[in-house]
């Protein structure tokens, strides 16, 4: 056991994520060692503008050249928090290949290059840590990795983005238009500065992906996850699904179906008393069912300075004890096997469907003819609002493969007394 007084990191970033490790490691100066045994020094903070005031940064500690970072034998952590999958990239291998040890919270980068990454920490003998990637303050990763380690994972769920949560929430609570709740998440610190990534699905299947290869050991990457937005969900869905006994949530799924790995991020129906279903605002949850386990759930705050902070440094402690215990990564992903990817046309899901058609008799009776001939059952039908002669009618269709779904969708557009098919969204 090393009695090192002092352990040196430097951060990658002070913005929004960088800027919170710095000042909760000052707040927790006193504490830290009394946890660990060391000091913990950030002797380095990598910036674009070294010039410019950083409210609570040293000046003396910011620096716009890595050199001063990657020579110092001194430091023995890098904590990446610039993002992107770039630069990022580039700077977290040199790290690792100089001997220092990663805590990163680069979903981007893991989703994309996890592979890569955490091959060549384990060549050169290096923590990589990363529970601030998923679902930010949440624990998820450790448990994932070390606690349910000795179970078969059968399904995640995850409401895993703080938008698109806060949105379909003001939206179904307040009847806030999907413009203004996005505006106020902007304003709130949750959205991505390219807000595009949060409401299209895209951050969440980064986080998905990254799930998926911890549970399934195989290498899923962010192009392997089927993605849908929550632009298409109208408050009219909202409002029919909630009077069928439904909220509607953006719900990222992994699961293992006939030997493929099932992985998608989706708008979802769920029934009101589903543990996800009463998450709300921007809070983030992760529903896992194990073989031996039963149903466990995660929840607390997905994105913000001091929550995602709280994660980094919780990893950064982490690498701080098995620096004076002379050990590393002992919990290192490792994809050993290769498990193919369930295509998005064979996923089986149950359906709701909103469509605006003719009133007149014998309209249900021509539309039920045409899922019945494309395999397609019903569970449940009703109409509802009609003015003009259109009637809005909703379905609930049985479980069912998704290419038969998109055939009876094409065959039901054909109908004359169909005029469109404003909604077609999963149900769980
Ligand atoms: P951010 O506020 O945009 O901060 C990025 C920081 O990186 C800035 O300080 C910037 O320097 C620095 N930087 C960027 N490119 C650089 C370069 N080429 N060289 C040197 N410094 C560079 O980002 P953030 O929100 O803190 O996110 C950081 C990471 O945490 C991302 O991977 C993100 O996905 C992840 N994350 C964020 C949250 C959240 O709530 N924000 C939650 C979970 C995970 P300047 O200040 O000089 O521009
Ligand atoms: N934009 C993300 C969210 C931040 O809304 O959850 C955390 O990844």
């Amino acid at each position: 056991m090393s009695d090192k007084k002092c352990i040196y990191a430097a951060l990658l970033g002070a913005g929004t994520v960088g800027g919170g490790v710095y000042r909760l490691v000052k707040k927790m100066k006193k504490e830290i060692p009394l946890r660990v045994g060391s000091e913990l020094v950030i002797k380095k903070v990598l910036v674009k503008d070294a010039s410019k005031h950083r409210d609570g940064i040293d000046k003396d500690v910011l620096t716009d050249n890595w050199e001063e970072i990657i020579n110092d034998p001194e430091i023995q952590i890098v904590i990446e928090l610039m993002g992107g999958t770039g630069i990022a990239r580039t700077r977290i291998l040199e790290a690792l290949k100089a001997g220092k040890h990663v805590v990163t919270a680069n979903k981007d980068l893991l989703a994309e290059h996890g592979e890569e990454i955490f091959s060549v920490a384990r060549e050169n003998n290096c923590d990589i840590q990363f529970e601030a990637a998923v679902a930010g303050a949440i624990p998820i990763i450790r448990p994932l990795m070390q606690n349910m380690a000795g179970d078969n994972i059968t399904e995640i769920m995850g409401i895993v983005n703080g938008t698109t949560n806060y949105i379909l929430t003001k939206m179904t609570e307040d009847k806030m238009g999907y413009h203004d709740a996005l505006a106020v998440a902007q304003r709130k610190g949750y959205a991505e500065s390219d807000p595009t990534s949060d409401v299209d699905g895209l951050d969440a299947a980064r986080k998905m992906a990254i799930i998926a290869q911890l549970i399934y050991h195989t290498n899923v990457t962010f192009a392997d996850v089927y993605k849908e937005g929550i632009t298409s969900v109208m408050p009219d869905d909202i409002r029919y699904s909630g009077e069928l006994g439904y909220v509607i949530k953006l719900v990222g799924v992994v699961k293992m179906t006939d030997g493929k790995v099932e992985v998608h991020v989706n708008p979802m129906l769920l029934e009101k008393d589903h543990p996800l279903a009463t998450v709300r605002n921007s809070f983030n949850a992760i529903f896992v069912k194990g073989e031996a386990m039963d149903d466990a759930m995660f929840m607390g705050r997905g994105a913000g300075s001091l929550p995602t902070a709280s994660a980094v440094l919780g990893d950064v402690m982490d690498v701080m004890r098995n620096i004076r215990l002379g050990c590393c990564n002992r919990v290192p992903v490792e994809n050993y096997k290769e498990t193919p990817i369930l295509q998005i046309d064979e996923i089986k899901s149950k359906y709701f469907i909103r469509m605006k058609v003719e009133d007149r008799p014998g309209v249900l009776a021509e539309i039920a003819v045409v899922l019945g001939e494309n395999a397609v059952g019903i569970a449940n039908v009703s109409q509802k609002d009609t003015a003009d002669g259109v009637a809005d009618l909703l379905f609930i269709i049985e479980e069912v493969e998704e290419a038969h779904m998109v055939e009876a969708c094409e065959a039901m557009r054909s109908l004359d007394c169909v005029y469109s098919i404003a909604s077609v969204i999963r149900v769980y």
